[in-house]
Order: structure tokens, then sequence, then C-alpha cells
């Protein structure tokens, strides 16, 4: 059975914490258990996907013990990692330049080759200095291409298809460089429809791939792609566990997360400024909105179905009548809509925004109307 991580008392402390509206309260406790539950559950090592939560206070704080590597994928994130301890440092972009292998190897990280180029840009820089051995990322076409009954997955530009992963362990022995493992990602969001068949598909290519390098691989990276709140879901840990035994003992089967570590270990918090009625309709204009919480706005769903916040220090809900309340932020653009609630809203109130601790805090439209970052508190 999927341990449900139990919330710890962070929450009560940000109604302790003077807050300086709109700002993002990350809970280092949280990060830890959820990582350690997700190491149960999947019954692998987990490494830390940065950029779901670029935050060096957040992640210099996760104990040794508790994590498994960290995957950084920009020289901005590699610098923000400097001196931290780590077993392992995985680069993996598509996009290599030059300062970002030359960081990549001072900082003896282990690199996702992307494509063939990426070697030879490697071996070019690498001077006098080893190379540890690197991952290939293979793209999630293959998914799709080996197995039928997998659910078809978004194409994307990221990793290399069979030909050019043959290609590349030709380059890299070529180029003296060691072939660690492959990676394989189907997309975030993609765990509970189509991980099994990631699985079913590495299977299949991993005696192949083996064959073309000539010797055993030693590492299968599976990706990240577990939903937030991915504890709730109802998946069936124990098959997919099952399904991972099937690969030999000797490879090392690893999992790259950051949605499922980080959202629900941080949240959102604005300040009611004023409420007020047009034609009937109810707002409450907030100090911060789309320019600090993008994603909250759901500008790019479809479907937008606004989250409903909770009102700090109130223990018990006090409807509205009925009523909706429209909650906006504090731009002048019409989708700068961040949620909605039943509740009553008053000038003051600071609405906590939870599970927002994964890509809210970067994925953001940068400084519109020159408002500024939020504050950050780590706790
Ligand atoms: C290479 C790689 N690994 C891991 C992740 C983390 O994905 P998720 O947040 O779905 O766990 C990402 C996210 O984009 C990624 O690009």
């Amino acid at each position: 059975m999927t341990q449900v991580p139990a919330r710890g008392h962070w929450a009560a402390d940000i109604e302790a914490a003077a807050l300086e509206t709109p700002a993002y309260v990350y809970s280092v406790d949280e990060v830890c258990r959820q990582i350690r539950a997700l190491k149960a559950a999947l019954g692998t090592p987990v490494i830390v996907s940065f950029k779901a939560c670029p935050n060096q206070d957040v992640v210099s704080r996760i104990p040794v013990d508790c994590w498994d590597g960290v995957e950084v994928a920009s020289r901005g994130e590699l610098h923000m990692l400097a001196g931290l301890r780590s077993r392992h440092l995985y680069v993996n972009t598509p996009a290599l330049t030059d300062t970002l292998v030359r960081a990549a190897l001072g900082a003896k990280a282990t690199f996702i080759v992307d494509s063939p180029q990426h070697l030879h840009l490697i071996a070019r820089l690498r001077g006098k200095r080893p190379v540890l051995p690197v991952m290939l990322r293979l793209s999630n076409r293959l998914v799709n291409q080996h197995d039928s009954s997998a659910p078809t997955l978004r194409n994307d530009q990221f990793g290399m298809d069979i030909d050019q992963a043959y290609e590349a362990i030709d380059v890299a022995r070529s180029l003296d460089i060691d072939i660690r493992g492959v990676h394989l990602f189907a997309g975030p969001h993609t765990f509970g429809r189509a991980g099994r068949h990631v699985v079913g598909t590495m299977l299949d290519l991993l005696p192949r791939l083996e064959q073309r390098v000539g010797k055993h691989l030693h590492t299968i990276n599976l990706g990240g792609g577990l939903e937030e709140n991915w504890y709730a879901k109802g998946y069936d840990f124990a098959a997919y566990r099952a399904e991972l035994a099937r690969f030999p003992h000797r490879i090392e089967v690893i999992h790259e997360f950051g949605r499922a570590i980080f959202a629900a270990a941080g949240c959102f918090a604005v300040r009611v400024l004023f409420s007020k009625i047009v034609d009937g309709q109810k707002y409450a204009i907030c100090d911060g909105g789309m320019s600090q919480a993008f994603l909250l706005a759901q500008t790019e769903n479809i479907l937008r179905k606004y989250r409903a916040p909770r009102v700090l220090g109130r223990n018990r809900a006090q409807p509205n009548g009925g009523e909706k309340t429209v909650i906006v932020g504090s731009t002048c653009s019409r989708d700068d809509v961040i949620g909605e609630t039943h509740e009553e809203l008053n000038a003051g109130d600071i609405l906590i925004f939870e599970n927002c601790g994964a890509y809210f805090r970067s994925y953001s439209m940068n400084n519109f109307l020159q408002l500024g970052g939020p504050s950050v508190y780590v706790m």
C-alpha cells in the first residue's frame, strides 16, 4: 500500500510567520518526506529535478542520505548548486553549450547526452579532465513505436531515436567516452498511464543497446512524470515494482522527479487588498497573482478550473451565502484570475494556495509591470 506522507507542522508555522506577500513558502521537511515516500513506493533511488524548485536554500538542506542526486538543465542551475554535497550531479539539456560543458566537467557531473553532437562537444572541451561515463537520452517516441498498447505520448524534441542512439554509441566509442546507461522520460503527468509501457520499452531495448555498446550497461533512468499528490492517485506501486524487477539485477533503475517531490512542499500566499462588486460579481483584488504565480491563472488551459485557496488563520470555513468571489491579481490583464472561492473574503485576509511548490515560482511572466518578485521563505 502506498504510504501517504503525513503533513508536517509547516502549514501551521506559516500562521505564525509575518508574511510579506506575495510569497512562496517551502518546507524542507515536506520535501524530504516526499522523497522518502517515493523511494519506498518505487523501490528505487530518486534524483531531484532542480528545475521544479530552483532554490538552493531548499535543495541544499535536504540531508545527503535522503536523496540520490540532482539533475540540472542549465549553467545557471549548476552555478546555484556550487558546493552542494550530492552523490550524483546530472546535466540534462538538449541546449548544451561550451560554458555549460566546461562547468559540468569542473563539477564532475554526469552528462545525459541528448544527441551525438553532444559527445563531440564534450570531447572537444574535456582537455585532460576525465569524463564520467555518460547516459544516453532516448526519445519518448520509442515508447509508442515499441508498444502499440501504450497511450499516445506527446511528441517532444528531447532525446534520440534509435538510429541516433546507435550513432551516439559508435561516436562515444570512437571518442573513448564510456556509456553508463540510458534515460527515457515519457513527459510530465505520464506516470499513471504510461509508466509500465516505459518499463516495457526499456526492457525491450536494453539487450539491443548493450549489444551495440559491446558491454553491459549499469543504469536506467526512467525520468519523472508523477503527478502532484501522487500518493492519493491510487496507483498500484507493488505492480510497478514487480515490472521493475524484470530488469536484470545488475541494472540500477532510478527515477528523477520534480513535481512529485516539490508540489506539496510549497504554497503561494497573497493578501487581499480590496474586495469589490461589479454588476453583482464579487472580486477580491490581491497584491500578487499571475506575475508571481503564472500557472495559477491557467492561461494555457482550455478549461480553466480555478483553485480555491484557504484563508490564513481561519479554522472554519466562512461561507459567503453561496456567492462566488473571483480572486484576481495585481496586473492589468483580465487573465489575471488566480482562484475562486465561496468563502467570505475581506481586505487584509491572506490567501494560501497549496501545492504550488513545483514549477510555480519560476514559470512566471518576468517582471510584467515591474511588479517585482515574491518573497521566499524556507522553513
Ligand atoms: C529530464 C527531466 N527529468 C525530470 C523532469 C521532472 O519531471 P516531473 O516534474 O514530471 O517529475 C523533467 C521535467 O521537465 C525533465 O525535463
